[in-house]
């Protein structure tokens, strides 16, 4: 959908602020550009509108080289929340929301109904804050109103410039949750730029890392974590990178190890027989369909009668397919060696620290071999 081709922007003053940049961002994709202050993030974001023209090297939106493309109409499909915001302070929220619409000669009603519209989508309500100015919101609210704004023309294309920044992490994070929810429903094509590495990791589906003018990787949130292309890409992303991966490693089957299992309506005596065998102090208890029902410890047993009246509630779960570092929380919050793993009502298996551990190298290895995590061979994880 955007595609930059050995794309060179050096400023009248001899600044090279990016140099020979190639990439492509899918539709429907959303690509952060993290890296620090002066790297040319903001410069590679506004070439793609036009705001900035390259020296050299082509960019195309959808196919199009963007060179050829009216600036005016190629703006009308690219919709842009600018870095500090940037909303009109004279005119109500409504009015900032519907200043594209507003542009494109939509009549004023329809034009505001969209605004409407957008502003409950990012969580404003248009009654009470529709009719306030800018200085009348606080900052989450002024930066909601941005993203606002920038939808409202429904275009495919959005670049969003440090859109979270004038916020405490708390709302930030926030801010981050409601933007991947609204991008989950609208799908558009994203360039977000960031300098923070873990807003960077959290919304992109790849991150570009910026070095100096320059990508030092492109890669996905755990390859960057997981495998740094370089020492100034290891750098930046910090020494707690793999802790920053597990909230980026999902949780598999193959990851999961299978405990006894009892019946409810077996009788206690014939489950504590079967746990002493195998040297258990636990089974999960799960009924025919293989639905949970709860786990039962050894010294519950030898109080006789079925399982299932002497089983307890499983709290200690999370949904396959859940961050690695869910399953690690919801261990330290109950203090359990183990976590049960669910497919909606259906039990998986459970993770312990140790396969927690292993899922985390494996997916290193994945990444790095370009092969699915279940692909990867114990043994190789063990020698590393
Ligand atoms: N009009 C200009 N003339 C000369 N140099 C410029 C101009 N605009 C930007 N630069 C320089 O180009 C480089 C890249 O700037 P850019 O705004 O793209 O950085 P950035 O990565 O967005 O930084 P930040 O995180 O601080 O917003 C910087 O060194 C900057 O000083
Ligand atoms: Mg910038």
């Amino acid at each position: 959908m955007i595609r930059f081709e050995q794309v060179t922007k050096r400023y009248p003053d001899g600044t090279t602020a990016v140099d020979g940049l190639s990439f492509e961002v899918a539709e429907g994709e959303l690509v952060t550009l993290v890296g620090p202050s002066g790297c040319g993030k903001t410069t590679t974001m506004m070439m793609v509108n036009r705001l900035i023209e390259p020296t050299s090297g082509r960019i195309t939106v959808g196919g199009e080289d963007i060179a050829r493309v009216d600036p005016v109409r190629l703006r009308r499909r690219i919709g842009y929340v600018i870095q500090q915001v940037g909303l009109f302070p004279h005119r109500t929220v409504l009015d900032n929301t519907a200043t594209v619409p507003t542009l494109l000669g939509w009549k004023r009603a329809r034009a505001r109904a969209r605004a409407a519209e957008l502003l409950d989508l990012v969580g404003l309500d248009p009654k009470t804050y529709g009719s306030r100015y800018p200085e009348q919101l606080s900052g989450g609210q002024r930066q909601r109103v941005g993203v606002a704004r920038a939808l409202a023309a429904d275009p495919p294309v959005l670049l969003m410039d440090e859109p979270f920044g004038a916020v405490d992490p708390v709302v930030r994070e926030q801010l981050q949750d409601e933007f991947l929810r609204m991008q989950e429903a609208v799908r558009k094509t994203v360039l977000l730029v960031t300098h923070d590495i873990e807003e960077a990791v959290r919304l992109g589906d790849r991150i570009a890392v910026y070095g100096a003018g320059r990508i030092e990787q492109f890669d996905t949130p755990g390859a960057v974590l997981g495998a740094p292309a370089t020492s100034y890409v290891a750098g930046f992303v910090g020494a707690d990178r793999g802790l920053k991966r597990l909230s980026v490693t999902e949780i598999e089957p193959d990851d999961l190890e299978q405990p006894l299992v009892a019946r409810p309506d077996e009788p206690a005596e014939r489950a504590l027989d079967r746990l002493r065998a195998e040297g258990a102090r636990w089974a999960v208890v799960l009924d025919a369909d293989g639905d949970l029902h709860g786990w039962v410890g050894i010294d519950e047993l030898a109080a006789g009668g079925t399982v299932g009246a002497l089983a307890h509630r499983m709290t200690a779960w999370v949904p396959v397919g859940a961050p690695l570092k869910q399953a690690f929380g919801v261990m330290l919050q109950y203090d359990a060696g183990w976590v049960a793993v669910l497919d909606g009502a259906r039990f998986l298996g459970v993770l312990t620290p140790a396969k927690l551990h292993e899922a985390l190298r494996r997916s290193v290895d994945a990444d790095a071999l370009g092969v699915a995590r279940g692909q990867v061979r114990f043994d190789s994880v063990a020698d590393a």
